[in-house]
């Protein structure tokens, strides 16, 4: 029996959401709406942590809490179920959410990477593990996918989404959400997605994480919105709202955003989250008077949960509504759209988890083969000069594997893993020597430590989150020793990049460098003469320029997860070979950020790598960009018609070749560009892309749909959706800056859809 037929039809859920309702107390429709964080118990927990735990406690042993995140043991979760349950006149029983952002105990990699797969299936694959895994120890519903458009790599969170585009971010969103929501909310092994954050987050000034986001309509519509439309169409049954001000009005408490947007323009119809504290935080912000004004402001926009770390504003909702500031009706609308999730996820008729079979869930060794896949696809080859890549380790005496990266288990992981598996996981080095076996000498040398923050971050309490040095650590005789390795060595691995815990939330920064002494290490290894392959374990763009014009093969492998090192084995000796695609222009340095592909036409459009006197205002990489073993080539793009009506569709084919000597993946990409119309439009947008698996010498022709879908836009001139009478013309290759194409024209414009001007 599905958790559906459980719950009962939607009319049996209201009935009884109506009488829940009905019997409850304004004190315990607030705590309905409350939902608290819970680190208690936790290994790294501190005193603080173990002090709030009780508090909460105490509250939900008097039906003062609805929900609780960061609870990760099966047994807790029916530890504090039955506190809840009991602790409330209803036995309305708590709804258990938390960061699943990447996967719970097989970890996959990090959001962007997996968004550099440019593999809808393979996301979906690995976020339907993620729910299964936590759903078996108790969690209901997921604070993600983050579908923030982030253009800004300073921006710490780049890491968490899908990069620039709109069009890959709506793919990946709606990707996530069905992988870990299923085919409806309250689906079996699954658990509830929550996008987020609504919405314009990304666009943080200055890339500082939780500054303010000034955005112009055609950039709220067209870019950061469409992600969050592929989510809601995908069926997410929750949204969290944002921290910052988004044009002067805080994301929390945003009407406008909240409810004409969200629930109106998007049709979203789930319960809606706050982030952590975002609702007091309308008080901080200088837009609400004080904790009982947030509290009403929040429930008039429909915010139904309060994420709270302490003392909860919606501690204030009776002060609110005896005030007459928000009406009981309004306090209703939200605690019934909370209650219904729970009915319909069947928590009120098993609220409780089986230990035994969440141990064997999470053992499941189909897991880490579905990790180790993604992290295949995610790879992504910048350079491989002289074909140096595929090793083949039958010529191989001897192999350096350089970089306190390669040899770290926690990094490898990337930001936003907790319940991970040590044990399991699997470094560079690791997986180097498990594939060469006795067959090369493998040696290993960190030759720099890793650099210190200037901060702490609220995750640094977590087990291995701070990376620690070894005593004694000398930096100059380290540097030697792995430059030495180098040159007595056939080939040198070396691993660089970002430490985990420097790319996340609260880890912005000014500068996109190789941290700490890396650069260095770097350029005495490549001088030594010994081939260099340069893997980066990063989470966004970082300085390459050096890089990309010395060292032979650079391969991007991000934060590749629990099976990293055995994937990144894979593709080093050809196994498999990179297939991913870059999902941001890479810039040459910080000072061209931001620096998108999709830009519109200026009035000297010759010169538009000429902006800057000091370098090309071109990035390092372009959007889409990424190589293979292999080469591809294009040919054959043939749109079946030349004139379209509104309202129509034309189909798009071309043929794609695989001209080298081995297989690969390669990713169809499909741009389009409307020339003239009510208002000017990028110069190019991906609307179509496709991944496909090749032979040597293998052909395949590809088709793609262009209709209202792809070629409407949100116009700041007529404020609202139109579709053009204009010519359009489409590319269609390997990366973004493809050269094959073709035109054709619509014929008659239109109203393409209603937006709510903004
Ligand atoms: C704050 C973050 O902004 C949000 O993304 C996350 O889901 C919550 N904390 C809960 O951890």
């Amino acid at each position: 029996m599905s958790n559906v037929e459980a719950a009962g039809s939607t009319e049996e859920i209201r009935a009884r959401v109506d009488k829940l309702l009905a019997g409850m107390t304004l004190a315990e429709k607030a705590g309905q709406l409350t939902q608290y964080f819970y680190f208690g118990g936790n290994e790294g927990a501190d005193e603080w942590a173990n002090e709030q735990s009780r508090q909460v406690e105490v509250a939900l042993g008097r039906g003062g809490a609805s929900s609780l995140l960061f609870v990760r043991d099966p047994g807790e979760v029916n530890r504090l179920q039955r506190l809840t349950i009991e602790g409330n006149r209803h036995g309305i029983p708590a709804l258990f959410g938390f960061d699943v952002i990447h996967g719970f105990r097989t970890i996959f990699p990090v959001p962007i990477a997996m968004a550099a797969s440019w593999d809808p299936a393979a996301v979906e694959a690995a976020q339907g593990v993620a729910a299964r895994e936590a759903r078996a120890v108790g969690i209901h519903w997921t604070f993600a996918p983050m579908v923030d458009i982030a253009r800004d790599p300073r921006w710490g969170r780049i890491v968490e989404g899908a990069g620039e585009d709109p069009f890959l971010g709506a793919a990946m969103a709606g990707a996530q959400v069905r992988g870990f929501q299923g085919d409806h909310l309250g689906a079996p092994e699954r658990v509830v997605a929550g996008p987020k954050h609504f919405a314009g987050y990304g666009a943080a000034l200055g890339g500082r994480d939780y500054d303010e986001v000034n955005l112009s309509a055609s950039e709220f519509w067209n870019v950061y919105l469409p992600p969050f439309r592929a989510a809601v169409e995908a069926g997410a049954g929750n949204v969290m709202t944002a921290y910052m001000d988004l044009n002067g009005v805080p994301a929390t408490g945003n009407r406008w955003l909240l409810t004409e947007v969200l629930r109106g323009a998007l049709g979203f119809d789930g319960f809606l989250v706050s982030d952590a504290n975002a609702v007091r935080s309308l008080a901080t912000h200088g837009f609400a008077a004080d904790l009982t004004d947030a509290a009403a402001r929040a429930v008039q926009v429909g915010l139904d949960l309060e994420m709270a770390i302490e003392d909860p504003a919606y501690a204030h909702l009776e002060e609110a509504v005896e005030a007459g500031a928000i009406s009981v009706e309004a306090v209703d609308a939200c605690v019934r759209r909370v209650l219904e999730v729970k009915l319909r996820l069947g928590v009120f008729d098993q609220p409780y988890v089986d230990e035994e079979h969440a141990r064997s869930v999470l053992a499941d060794p189909s897991h880490r083969e579905v990790a180790r896949l993604a992290a295949q696809r995610s790879a992504v080859l910048l350079r491989n000069e002289g074909g140096l890549l595929p090793l083949e380790p039958a010529r191989l005496r001897s192999v350096a594997v350089l970089g306190h990266l390669a040899a770290s288990r926690r990094d490898i992981l990337g930001p936003w893993s907790f319940e991970f598996d040590l044990e399991e996981t699997v470094s560079i080095l690791e997986g180097i020597r498990a594939r060469l076996g006795s067959g090369a000498q493998v040696t290993h040398a960190p030759g720099v430590r890793p650099p210190e923050r200037l901060f702490s971050s609220i995750f640094d309490s977590f087990p291995g989150n701070v990376p620690v040095v070894a005593d004694g650590f000398d930096d100059d005789a380290e540097l030697v020793r792995a430059v030495e390795l180098a040159r007595s060595s056939d080939v040198a691995v070396v691993v660089l990049g970002e430490w985990q815990n420097l790319v996340g939330e609260q880890a912005s920064r000014s500068s996109l460098d190789l941290p700490g002494r890396q650069p260095e290490l770097l350029r005495a290894i490549v001088a030594t003469g010994t081939p260099v392959v340069l893997l980066v374990m990063n989470g966004r763009p970082l300085d390459m320029r050096w890089a990309a014009e010395h060292v032979p093969a650079i391969l991007d492998i991000w934060y590749p997860g629990t099976q990293g090192g055995t994937a990144v084995a894979d593709l080093l000796f050809g196994d498999v070979a990179p297939g991913g695609k870059l999902p941001f222009s890479w810039p040459r340095s910080v000072g061209q950020v931001p620096v998108i592909y999709s830009h519109t036409t200026s009035h000297d459009p010759d010169k538009q790598a000429e902006r800057y006197w000091d370098e090309p205002s071109t990035p390092l990489y372009p959007f889409g960009f990424g190589l293979s073993y292999t080469s591809f080539a294009y040919s054959d793009l043939v749109l079946d018609r030349h004139e379209l009506p509104a309202g129509e569709t034309l189909q798009v084919s071309v043929e794609v070749r695989n001209t080298g000597e081995r297989p690969g993946d390669e990713v169809a990409q499909l741009y389009v560009h409307q020339r003239y119309g009510s208002s000017s439009r990028p110069v190019r947008e991906l609307k179509g892309f496709k991944r496909v698996h090749l032979g040597a010498g293998e052909s395949q022709t590809l088709r793609f749909t262009l209709g209202p879908a792809e070629l409407r836009y949100w116009s700041s001139a007529a404020r609202d959706y139109v579709l053009e009478a204009s010519t359009f013309d489409v590319w269609v290759g390997g990366d973004s800056t493809a050269s094959l194409g073709a035109s054709f024209s619509t014929t008659a414009a239109g109203v393409a859809g209603t937006a709510t001007a903004g």
